[in-house]
């Protein structure tokens, strides 16, 4: 996810630019660039960082092309620096490209240039685009762009510019928003409204498959296929600050909801179905460190913790190596013993979290193999540790941590199923597995359309004090990390506990005014699990029970049912967390409190 825009027409382009970038900030970066055409060369500059460090740069200089392209980076595939970042140049320097999404076969077509001749700079996969489109260049910037692109696997949004073309912008969408906007003798190209409205509120929102030129006279767009398009103009009426939100009212909303598009963010190009394979191209050289592991030390806070613990049973079960699950801050000062042949994983949003960060340093200065479950490319976490697994989840905004944890979740399945495989788990069941992940993000789009019944819930309860969830096996951690939710934005007391474990001490606190939430899906589990509710209901306790679509026992104990698809018992988590998420969100927005800043908390804990 990152910020694209492009520019032509009659104004000064730098400043437009800069001030579109500034309003997709929020999209995520890491660095930031731009490209115009004033004269014989492409001018680039692009700098790591805040975009004021670009900013500095270009403001008080001399340019003054009025046709150029801008982005704002969040890096997928090479460190946030001075190189990485976008526009790239063409090798021959005439063509640059500012690219938002994963083109997943770059190694394959990095390959091919480089017998071409094709020299690279960076350590990007954007940067093989724009040699594959100069590779196909005779003239014609879109139909090189066209032809570069049937060649291309994953996602794109993109803007090309060719400095012997000085009055056009290319652009293509696939699986990245791209929209035009339509000015008096001006046109720009971005990649959400945000960097439209103080232009122009008439756009065209473009559909994936589709690409085409923006110039001072006009714009036209086809299919990849050349077939015709007939699109409406669209007039915005939004607020920048909806735009920011995607339309919703809060940024947790807006990634709570995301997370169909996150999830297959996160498994884009790592599951080979047909050979019952996981790809994760950061664990390629530590495969046999990892084959040979003894224990596996996960290391985390909050809710990545949450997410380390659903990941414990998750490869104890399917790859059948020891797990041991650690919260940081209190791995890295109790004097670990660390046996031979540990391999930790440092689990991170952020990748900043100061204890995660310090407990990794000791993991590997007692000789763990040290590795990073990061969302966040080049963050320090990810940076330090000697290789690991990116989240692709996008930026996450809202303090509470959401999209990130499914995405966590998610590698974590992948992880057990690729050291599963290396530890004789069959085709057949790797291949369930993987066919079980693919659904995922439709199921959890399915979940999110029946969001009614929750905002119900949220409503009964809102006024409570105290809540219990409660879970078993895999589906214990789903239990505390709904606590968690509920506890730092709605500031109402909630405590995660496995549900065999309430007899001893917590069940003391169950009354009718103790709303217990129970994760209690279709496993074999269940039985034990609706003895526990019973004896919840057996003291009044108000039961909230989460429970497979099919499953009926459960109705005649519940006071309220909340129904998830089924999937394969390993990866319910993925969908029973989605309801509690949901009920967090709508108890504090009803208490009118502030959802994305919760009070005392902050993003990423970079303090002791
Ligand atoms: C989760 O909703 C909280 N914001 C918090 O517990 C968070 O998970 C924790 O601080 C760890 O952050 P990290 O994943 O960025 O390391
Ligand atoms: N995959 C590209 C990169 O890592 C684009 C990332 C983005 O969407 O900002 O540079």
């Amino acid at each position: 996810m990152c910020g694209i825009i492009g520019y032509v027409g009659s104004k000064e382009a730098v400043p437009l630019l800069l001030n579109g970038l500034k309003r997709l900030e929020y999209r995520g970066y890491d660095s930031s660039g731009i490209a115009l055409i004033d004269g014989p060369e492409i001018q680039i500059l692009k700098k790591k960082g805040k975009l004021e460090a670009l900013e500095q740069e270009l403001l008080g200089g001399k340019q003054k092309a009025t046709i150029g392209i801008g982005h704002t980076r969040w890096a997928t595939h090479g460190a946030p620096n001075d190189v990485n970042a976008h526009p790239h140049l063409s090798g021959n320097g005439s063509i640059a490209l500012i690219h938002n999404g994963i083109i997943e076969n770059y190694i394959e077509l990095k390959k091919t240039l480089l017998t071409k001749g094709y020299t690279f700079k960076s350590d990007t996969d954007t940067e093989v685009l724009v040699n594959l489109i100069a590779e196909f260049y005779d003239g014609d910037l879109q139909a090189a762009v066209i032809r570069a692109l049937r060649r291309v696997e994953g996602t794109y949004g993109i803007a090309v510019i060719h400095v012997d073309h000085p009055d056009e912008i290319v652009f293509a969408r696939k699986g990245s928003p791209l929209v035009v906007g339509i000015g008096e003798g001006e046109y720009l190209i971005a990649s959400d409204l945000a960097a439209m409205v103080e232009h122009t509120r008439d756009v065209v929102f473009l559909e994936d498959g589709e690409v085409g030129t923006i110039s001072r006279n006009g714009f036209t767009h086809i299919k990849l296929d050349e077939s015709p398009i007939s699109r409406s103009v669209t007039h915005i009426d939004f607020t920048l600050e909806q735009i920011e939100k995607g339309g919703y009212k809060h940024f947790m909303l807006k990634e709570i909801m995301e997370q169909p598009i996150t999830l297959e963010d996160s498994m884009r190009g790592r599951l080979l179905e047909e050979v019952g394979e996981i790809r994760l191209g950061g664990l390629t050289e530590h495969l046999d460190a990892l084959t040979r592991a003894e224990r596996i030390l996960l290391l985390a806070c909050g809710t990545s913790y949450h997410a380390g613990l659903v990941g414990e049973y998750l490869i104890e079960d399917l790859a059948r190596v020891p797990v041991e699950v650690e919260y940081a801050s209190e791995f890295r000062y109790r004097h670990p013993v660390i046996s031979p042949n540990t391999v930790s994983f440092s689990i991170s949003q952020s990748g900043e979290t100061i204890d995660t960060l310090e407990a990794m340093r000791e993991a590997k200065k007692q000789g763990a193999l040290s590795l990073g479950i990061v969302n966040t490319v080049g963050s320090t976490i990810a940076r330090e540790s000697e290789g690991g697994v990116y989240l692709h989840a996008g930026p996450e905004i809202g303090v509470a941590s959401t999209k990130a944890f499914t995405s966590q979740v998610t590698i974590f399945a992948m992880l057990a199923i690729l050291l599963g495989r290396q530890r004789g788990m069959s085709d057949s069941v790797a291949k369930e597995l993987i066919i079980a992940l693919k659904k995922i993000p439709s199921q959890v789009d399915q979940i999110l359309k029946h969001q009614d019944q929750i905002v119900d819930i949220a409503k009964t309860f809102s006024r409570a004090s105290n809540f219990l969830y409660l879970g078993r096996g895999i589906n214990y951690p789903v239990a505390l990390e709904g606590a968690l939710k509920l506890k730092e934005i709605s500031y109402i007391h909630a405590e995660g506990y496995p549900a065999a474990e309430m007899k001893h001490g917590p069940i003391a606190l169950i009354d009718r005014h103790m709303p217990v939430v129970v994760v209690a899906p279709q496993d074999k589990n269940h039985a034990k699990i609706v003895s526990n509710i019973e004896e919840v209901r057996a003291r009044d306790g108000v039961v909230i029970a989460i429970v497979s679509e099919d499953d009926h026992e459960v109705d005649r104990l519940a006071n309220h049912i909340i129904r998830v698809p089924e999937t394969h018992p390993s990866l319910m988590p993925l969908l029973t967390v989605i309801p509690l998420q949901l009920l967090s969100y709508y108890a504090a927005d009803l208490l009118n409190l502030d959802v994305d800043k919760p009070r005392n908390l902050a993003k990423s804990v970079t303090v002791e």
